[in-house]
């Protein structure tokens, strides 16, 4: 039963039961809509409070549901149904009201919540918009001014602020349904309310449209949905709320069937899958209570935050004392930089920092249950570290490399029990970026695997599991994109307009722009080293930048030239020079063509990925171009985009 009712001394209690998260699926629509009718032709019900069973009210429409036509009844009729009703309803709200579940609640008369609910209307971020009165009800409760960031940038309300606003009326202060039935009788014997959808509005001036829609436009960086959103609410207070459901209604069924909205969906659901890879399921990982990190650099100073985040214990070791008194340093930055924008208070900034215990001496390591290795780059110094690693920790220590390139199995050469060896490659900064590529050897354990990925949801990352290869999925995909950026050159497009191109199709930078801030010389420094091992290397623009010292950014010049102290990239004649023995005649080519090639370009190297079986299905190499090398969410990813799903709805 999707739905049981209850009742309570002349209140009819409405549980909708409906795990996980109380969607509000074609079963719960139907029996609703059912209970609307019987409780409403009932004598002996006063009033009506509904609610979820579980950890909280209703987390939106059924998801599941969205790429088969609608079945009957829709929401928008169930809500306008309760709406309609002649007895108050009330919706008592725990946990999270997001979406469908929040437009419940709104079609409700009156709505109460317990302390720590959040309300929202996300469906924007499923490239979506709300679609069962949200954008018309919402407004009309609470003012048009403080619904826009609700219903644009999918901001979260708490109960304080919900209260104040007026999108509830009451927060419980006892236990939920127990105030809720007491809410239920008062007002059952006073007038019913006013329903949302019939309050007076004041329209804004035109400049709040404008302002909204230009700072909407912007945040969105190309994608449809939250200026749809925009558009619903702003037409629904010029033409009233009929026209505005209508409307509403018949906009979001349009984005339901849209390419951006199945991108997005796809990338719901598999960020939800990855955490928990279906091999590891039943394996359980081994309790970690306190972590190594070795190398107090960027990365093992990241790092030691994501897991000092966590509350995890940090034992953190470096060479010297120099180097771990700059590491100490910019961790308190960071934990002292969250205290100063109001993301930790003073004590928890303080706590992080406590739980480090920092050392010079890798016998500092002897209890730890697993220690992540995060020195240089570089296979001698790795394998020099795990020397060291390996003969103070205990046996069954896992142990771990942060490498982004280098041969995991090659690293853990000289360990003598290779099946607790894993690689770990975060992102930097590690304390920010939700990536985490997991690489196990061969023959890694299985439980160290679980480890591994256990790890990563403690610390809120999106794990995704690599096959060994030179870069993994994420690095190997971003050399061939800069190797087919460098074709276009020589090709004869100029190094802006394939900028520029990047940029229109929704990163946040183009590919030469990212080399010029991440610097040139890494990965001049590893082709000189492949080169003086005898690889066949052929000479690259970059290599002529590096050798004439523009190293991007932090020299004043790489591909583009910077004016001290300023990031804006300026287009370099010098570098033109440089670089002129390998560019091609000049020539145009729209931006369209430009994206097109170098994304299909990364969905080819995607394929080899997955025919090499070092991704295990295309989703994951989406989620690290999405989460990594920041690929538009809203267009799935290049293998979505290459695979033509979503095609269809368009
Ligand atoms: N429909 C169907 N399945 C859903 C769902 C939904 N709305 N929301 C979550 N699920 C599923 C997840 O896929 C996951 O399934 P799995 O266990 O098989 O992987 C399971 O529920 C649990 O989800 P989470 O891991 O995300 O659970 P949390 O407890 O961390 O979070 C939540 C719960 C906050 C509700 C979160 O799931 C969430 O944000 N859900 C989406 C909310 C949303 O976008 N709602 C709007 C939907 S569109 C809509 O309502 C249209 C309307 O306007 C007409």
């Amino acid at each position: 039963m999707a739905i049981k009712t209850e009742m309570l001394n002349g209140i009819a209690v409405v549980t909708i039961d409906n795990p996980p998260v109380n969607a509000l699926s074609h079963g719960v629509r139907i029996a609703l809509l059912d209970a609307v009718q019987s409780l409403d032709a009932d004598a002996n019900v006063a009033a009506i409070v509904v609610h979820g069973a579980g950890k909280l009210f209703v987390g939106g429409a059924d998801i599941t549901e969205f790429d088969r036509p609608v079945e009957q009844p829709g929401l928008p009729e169930v809500i306008t149904a309760i709406e309609r009703a002649h007895k108050p309803w009330i919706a008592a709200i725990h946990g999270v009201a997001l979406g469908g579940g929040l437009e419940l609640a709104l079609g409700c008369h009156l709505r109460i919540a317990a302390p720590g609910t959040t309300l929202g209307l996300p469906e924007a971020g499923l490239g979506l918009i709300p679609g069962a009165g949200g954008t018309q009800r919402l407004p009309r409760l609470i003012g048009v001014e403080a619904s826009i960031p609700i219903v644009t940038a999918q901001e979260r309300v708490g109960v304080d602020k919900a209260l104040k606003l007026g999108l509830i009326d009451r927060i419980s202060t006892n236990e939920l349904i127990t105030d809720a039935v007491a809410f239920a009788h008062e007002a059952a014997g006073a007038p019913l309310p006013v329903p949302a959808s019939q309050r007076a509005v004041i329209a804004p001036a035109t400049e709040v449209w404008h302002d909204a829609e230009a700072s909407t436009k912007r945040a969105a960086k190309g994608a449809a949905a939250q200026l749809l959103a925009l558009g619903s609410l702003r037409f629904g207070i010029e033409n009233g709320i009929e026209a505005g459901l209508a409307n509403e209604r018949a906009v979001f069924l349009k984005a339901r069937a849209s390419r951006e909205s199945a991108a997005l969906r796809y990338l719901f659901f598999a960020e939800r899958a990855a955490p928990r890879p279906q091999d590891l399921r039943d394996i359980a990982p081994r309790p970690l209570r306190k972590i190594g990190v070795v190398g107090a650099g960027t990365m093992g100073v990241g790092i030691t935050a994501a897991l000092r985040n966590a509350h995890l214990p940090v034992v953190l070791v470096e060479r010297d004392d120099a180097s771990l008194a700059r590491g100490f340093s910019n961790l308190e930055k960071i934990f002292g930089g969250a205290a100063a924008k109001g993301r930790l208070t003073q004590d928890e900034a303080q706590e992080r920092m406590a739980g480090i215990e920092g050392g010079t001496d890798y016998r500092a390591l002897a209890d730890c249950d697993l220690v992540i290795e995060a020195v240089y780059e570089d296979l001698a110094v790795k394998q020099a570290a795990f020397a060291e690693i390996a003969r103070v920790c205990r046996p069954d220590a896992i142990l771990a490399t942060n490498t982004s390139y280098t041969d995991p199995r090659q690293i853990s050469e000289g360990i003598a029990d290779t099946s607790r060896f894993v690689g770990m490659h975060f992102f930097s900064p590690a304390h920010v970026m939700k990536l985490l590529e997991i690489v196990p050897l061969p023959e890694t354990k299985p439980d160290v695997l679980s480890t591994a990925f256990a790890l990563a949801r403690k610390l809120e990352k999106l794990p995704v599991r690599s096959g060994i290869c030179d870069g993994f999925i994420g690095n190997r995909i971003l050399r061939r994109y800069i190797a087919e950026a460098i074709a276009l050159l020589a090709d004869g497009v100029s190094i802006s307009a394939i900028d520029a191109a990047m940029r229109e199709f929704g990163f946040a930078m183009g590919p030469f722009e990212m080399q010029d801030m991440a610097g040139l010389d890494i990965s001049y420094m590893r082709r000189e080293a492949a080169r003086a091992n005898g690889q066949d290397i052929p000479e690259m623009p970059g290599d002529l930048l590096v050798r004439a010292g523009r190293k991007g950014q932090k020299t004043g010049g790489g591909w583009y030239d910077y004016a001290v102290g300023d990031r804006t990239p300026r287009p370099s004649d010098e570098a033109l020079r440089v670089i002129a023995p390998m560019l091609g005649t000049p020539r145009d080519m729209n931006s369209r063509e430009i994206s097109a090639r170098l994304v299909s370009t990364m969905a080819d190297e995607g394929k080899s990925i997955l025919s090499e079986g070092i991704a295990s299905g295309p989703e994951q190499i989406d989620l690290v171009e999405v989460h990594g090398y920041g690929f538009p969410r809203w267009r799935g990813g290049p293998m979505f985009m290459a695979s033509g799903l979503g095609k269809q709805n368009d």
